[in-house]
């Protein structure tokens, strides 16, 4: 399956819910999260991703999101339509670690 990590967090820019042929993204208020039961890892995503926010769960940067994405993935509603991106979403996208700055 593949993740979404950190860098998603308050750019949600959306690409990668269009390129998902499978719709197994999930979206809760500053991020989205992929539903591993639903990704066949097609990695259609990975590049369409302006944040590079989308990691195969086998990398090693991937392993403190993988729980995160398959608990999130069953409490926020699916989202199969992109909708805008945040107003500021480029003033987050440079912003490293942004889980450990803002949410822990
Ligand atoms: Fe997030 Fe990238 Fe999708 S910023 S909403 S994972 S295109």
């Amino acid at each position: 399956t593949h993740v979404v990590t950190d860098a998603c967090i308050r750019c949600k820019y959306m690409d990668c819910v269009e390129a998902c042929p499978v719709d197994c993204f999930y979206e809760g208020e500053t991020m989205l999260v992929i539903d591993p039961n639903g990704c066949i890892d097609c990695s259609i995503c990975v590049p369409e991703c302006p944040a590079d926010a989308i990691l195969p769960d086998i990398d090693a940067n991937a392993a403190r999101w993988v729980k995160l994405n398959a608990t999130y993935a069953a409490r926020w509603p699916n989202i199969a339509r992109r909708k805008d991106a945040p107003a500021d979403a480029d003033d987050w996208r440079d912003v490293p670690d942004k889980f450990d700055r803002y949410f822990s």
